[in-house]
């Protein structure tokens, strides 16, 4: 156990791995782990202690905003069968384990002036579980499960700056154990889906304006958090950062416009976080946009608040690697100005998206590109420094209830392919991946109805049994032998017929150089 937290240390700060051919391996040192999050798996959202989250609140309104009315009240149970998910994990020969907390479960009131011990124990002993295996536990303080009596004061209130600090404290001084720590995931979808939108909760559908004051909070409270932890816990080894969600967006055409709004794109879902800590302040576009767009609504100044210089430093460097979550991406072009009576994030960005022609969807309609995550991590190591990149989730939602799941085995060769080029041919310093997820869960707005797990979960059965998918073995050899697999081992998939296409392919070009050299 010594040995890998010390190995994760060193991992953590240096991962340069020389320029050369990916031949399908990855470095010995390279980190596998699977992410899951508290709402989406726990259920138990009113046992011992815990009180309602917005979440709790959100799938439990009428008409349901959830697709078939689901909602985490039950999820996968692990609140009750921890050991046996950790376990299942363990078997996989995973590195490490990323799960979440849930504040309504630690402080019930949101405040930390009331500790509730047994959702406090549940994580100490979900820890110790997770150390038992020998796996490192990468924590998430915040995946979305804000205290419901919170929901007043919310993410557009700087008054949450303090109360997350407070909770982080919380966690943080009684979970030593935890190997890593990762204070907010997806900010963007916090903020944009939830304070933005009707998405997410508590759906406060402030476009353009709840949204960006979302950002501001989160960010000083993200950036207060990690001084609070250098200078309260310096003792602690374990490194921290906030998980961001960047997807690649490519320009429809190679007009100057259309690649300003590709780019213009990326910063404000991804830029408007990494650019702050990495680089320090807002990027130069999305300011400069913001503001001449507030202008033109008749605002007397931007709709993004202005980070002063003392916070801009305060704010830059506080994350030791760049936590990053990535999906999908999408052709991005430049539209024309819209109307100046409505303000609203796409009135801002001013691009519109559309399908790489020929991508797979997933079930929840994210398309698979893997070229696409190739020039994201390329494009973080340029515009941020090169950090040493963690990635904390990648997945894909196969179709209807199969054990088959011939996509998600193609999905993750040709992401983890992506990953290798991107590490070996450019440098780019990838330490280690976490699949979402270990098991089917609770997907959001899309309820039961998308599969993300190696295990699959039958929701209508009390029994919730889990059980493997054709990827678990997969997965396992690739871990164990850290190179991505010969795809016949892994029959029927699509991915025998990428094989096959590329066969094909090359016996046409052979057949035709043959015919221009030989018969013409
Ligand atoms: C989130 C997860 C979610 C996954 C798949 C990420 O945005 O962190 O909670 O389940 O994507 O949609």
């Amino acid at each position: 156990m010594i040995v890998k937290r010390v190995c994760t240390l060193i991992i953590l700060v240096t991962a340069r791995y020389t320029n050369g051919e990916n031949n399908g391996s990855f470095p010995d040192t390279f980190l596998f782990g699977v992410a899951i999050s508290s709402y989406q798996s726990e259920g138990a959202w009113n046992v011992d202690g815990k009180s309602e989250s917005i979440w709790d609140a959100f799938t439990h309104k009428n008409p349901s905003p959830i697709k078939g009315g689901h909602n985490g009240d039950v999820a996968c149970d692990s609140y009750h069968r921890y050991k046996e998910d950790i376990a299942l994990a363990a078997g996989l020969g995973l590195d490490f384990y990323r799960f979440s907390i849930s504040w309504s479960r630690v402080l019930p009131t949101g405040y930390d002036n009331e500790v509730n011990e047994i959702g406090l124990q549940y994580y100490k002993n979900f820890v110790a579980e997770i150390r038992k295996y020998d796996m490192i536990p990468v924590a998430t303080i915040y995946h979305w499960d804000l205290p419901n009596n919170l929901v007043s004061i919310g993410w557009d209130n700087l008054k949450m700056v303090d109360l997350f600090v407070n909770y982080s404290r919380v966690v943080i001084k009684n979970l030593p154990d935890v190997g890593v720590w990762l204070t907010i995931n997806e900010p963007k979808q916090i903020c944009h889906s939830g304070y933005g939108d009707t998405l997410l909760a508590p759906a406060k559908n402030s476009s353009g304006l709840a949204e960006y004051m979302c950002a501001y909070v989160v960010l000083k409270a993200h950036a207060e958090t990690y001084h609070m932890y250098k200078e309260e816990f310096n003792n602690y080894t374990a490194k921290m950062s906030i998980v961001i969600d960047c997807q690649w967006y490519e320009p429809l055409t190679s007009s100057a416009a259309d690649k300003e709004a590709a780019e213009r794109f990326i910063n404000f879902e991804c830029g408007i976080y990494a650019h702050p800590i990495y680089i320090g302040d807002w990027p130069i576009d999305l300011k400069f946009r913001i503001y001449e767009r507030s202008l033109m609504e008749n605002y007397n100044k931007s709709r993004l608040p202005e980070l002063t210089l003392e916070e801009i430093n305060y704010i830059q460097g506080t994350a030791d690697f760049f936590a990053l979550n990535t999906y999908f991406t999408y052709m991005v072009n430049d539209v024309p100005e819209g109307d100046p009576n409505i303000t609203s994030f796409q009135n801002d960005v001013r691009i519109e998206k559309t399908y790489v022609k020929g991508a797979q969807l997933g079930a929840n309609g994210f398309p698979v590109v893997p070229w696409g995550v190739y020039k994201m991590l390329k494009y973080i190591k340029n515009a941020y420094n090169d950090p040493v990149i963690l990635i904390t989730e990648m997945g894909f939602s196969e179709y209807g209830l199969t054990l088959e799941d011939d996509l998600r085995i193609l999905f993750f060769m040709d992401y983890f392919n992506a990953t290798l080029e991107a590490m070996f041919q450019d440098g780019v310093q990838v330490i280690g991946i976490s699949a979402w997820s270990l098991l089917d869960n609770f997907e959001w707005v899309d309820g039961y109805s998308a599969h993300f797990g190696f295990y699959y979960i039958d929701f209508t059965d009390p029994n919730l049994t889990r059980i493997p998918k054709k990827s678990v073995e997969f997965f396992k050899k690739l871990v164990e032998k850290k190179s991505l697999p010969i795809l016949e081992n892994y029959q029927n998939s699509g991915a025998d017929n990428k094989i096959f296409n590329s066969i094909v392919n090359n016996l046409l070009g052979i057949f035709i150089i043959f015919y221009i050299l030989f018969i013409q």
